[in-house]
């Protein structure tokens, strides 16, 4: 490891490890206190003192969560990426660029990088990896993925000799927020604003409810999990955007509830990912997940069903995972086994009718005889047999409430585009997954 062999040069003390922060807002500032208060125990586990000596910014008058020494701030990247004595780098500015630049750079001249950037990473690893082979360093990012969530490293280490086949998360925090608010009685809009309000939206929420978070987080677990590349334009997504009380309602009556779930399989040597919106049973785990929270479902041959669930997001959260993989590269050395574990073969993308789900499915229709049959029919076209079905009378026609069998999910999407260009079909119908251990039989309508 270079930085060891760094160690022993420059005005540092023998036992310091010489720290570059690329970013120093919400996570940053979170790191170097972590890194300050923990400063001891890391020392007495590694025999080594994690130290900030640089980091990045955009404004040197800004005030920070946790002021650093004077002389550590700098708006000139040059004077890290230039920095012999730093030893470690942790990437916490987000972007693609000049995140990118910055991040292959140091992995090339052999200085390892933690990164919480999920789109960095998602869309750019293989790149990243090659420069860190290159460079003979390491690049970590467990923040990427569900914050103080350990994801990563069970997938990695400790599920090593377990196939995991399937992963099923809430991996957005946001999304989550919105539709337990939405759950309690509020529009989306509402929902949305109140979540700005407390902070767990952006302004500008768009790669949260639009589920480009979600995708990056799943492509990221996907490849892992499966070990093979999984990239952002081989998931499936679709966003909360399009959800509307009434489906929460329609959830409830079948004692579910509506959660953004990420789902990746690996079925017959191919894979499926997907995001978007789908029904879970109150009975399920992901069920429980309320509010900022976030939680991962592994499935595997050896383990059956691992759930990790915790906090998805937040300063000090992710710092934890920063600083668990800045302690982590300290505690090992050369580029191990761990480095680019997706590359070690590649995957087909799954065919959507090899995909099965029950789906839940809306339909607003003009009330005129036969149109029941006619949508029943759509499905029964595909294949797609119906396990319950409620009609509901509306001012300007009725509802369809339509449970299906486990069926494949492209004979689903034909369905209902059929379904949708019926003459008698009033708005778009909606599919949305059901998420359920129980028999679809055993769903009740209240
Ligand atoms: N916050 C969370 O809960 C959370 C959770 C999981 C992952 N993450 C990820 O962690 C990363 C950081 O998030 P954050 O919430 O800490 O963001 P943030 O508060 O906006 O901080 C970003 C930092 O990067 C600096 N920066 C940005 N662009 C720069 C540029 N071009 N040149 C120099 N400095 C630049 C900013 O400088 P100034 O301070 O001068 O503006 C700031 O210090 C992102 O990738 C994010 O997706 C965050």
């Amino acid at each position: 490891m270079q930085f060891l062999r760094r160690l022993g040069c420059g005005p540092v003390t023998p036992v310091d490890v010489p720290i570059a922060l690329l970013g120093y807002g919400t996570v940053g500032a979170a790191v170097h206190r972590l890194l300050v208060e923990t400063g001891d125990d890391i020392e007495r586990l590694t025999g080594r003192r994690l130290r900030v000596t640089r980091a990045l910014v955009r404004d040197l008058a800004k005030e920070r969560g946790f002021a650093p020494e004077d002389g550590v701030l700098t708006t000139d990247a040059e004077e890290i990426l230039g920095d012999g004595e730093i030893a470690l780098a942790a990437e916490l500015m987000g972007g693609l660029e000049p995140a990118g630049s910055y991040v292959l750079s140091l992995l090339e001249r052999g200085v390892s990088v933690v990164t919480a950037n999920k789109q960095l990473v998602a869309h750019r690893s293989p790149e990243l990896f090659a420069a860190a082979a290159r460079g003979g360093a390491q690049l970590r990012f467990e923040a990427c993925v569900c914050a103080a969530i350990p994801v990563i490293k069970v997938l990695r280490e400790a599920l090593v000799a377990t196939h995991v086949h399937r992963v099923l998360g809430i991996v957005n925090g946001t999304t989550n927020f919105v539709l337990g608010e939405m759950e309690a009685g509020r529009t989306y809009e509402e929902a949305l604003a109140e979540a700005q309000r407390l902070g767990y939206a952006e302004a500008d929420p768009v790669d949260d409810v639009s589920g480009a978070d979600a995708a990056a987080k799943m492509a990221i677990l996907a490849s892992v999990a499966f070990g093979a590349r999984v990239a952002p334009e081989d998931v499936e997504v679709e966003g909360i955007e399009a959800v509307r009380p009434e489906h929460v309602a329609a959830a409830r009556a079948l004692e579910m509830t509506v959660k953004l779930v990420g789902q990746a399989t690996l079925a017959n040597g191919a894979a499926d990912v997907r995001v978007g919106p789908a029904l879970v049973d109150r009975h399920h785990p992901l069920a429980a997940v309320e509010g900022a929270f976030n939680a991962v479902m592994l499935q595997g041959d050896a383990i059956r069903e691992i759930t990790l669930s915790g906090p998805g997001a937040g300063g000090i959260e992710t710092a934890s995972a920063v600083v668990a993989d800045l302690v982590s590269i300290v505690g090992t050395s050369g580029p191990g086994f761990l480095q680019d574990d997706p590359a070690r073969r590649s995957l087909a993308r799954a065919d959507a009718d090899a995909i099965r789900s029950p789906f839940y499915v809306r339909v607003d229709v003009d009330d005129r005889p036969g149109v029941l049959a006619r949508v029943a029919g759509q499905l029964a076209v595909e294949g797609v047999s119906v396990a319950r079905l409620v009609q509901n009378q509306t001012d300007a026609g009725a509802t369809l409430h339509i449970v299906t069998h486990e069926a494949p999910v492209g004979s689903v999407a034909r369905s209902v585009r059929a379904i949708a260009a019926m003459p008698e079909t009033l708005e778009p119908p909606t599919a949305l997954r059901v998420v359920s251990d129980r028999g679809v039989e055993e769903l009740g309508w209240t």
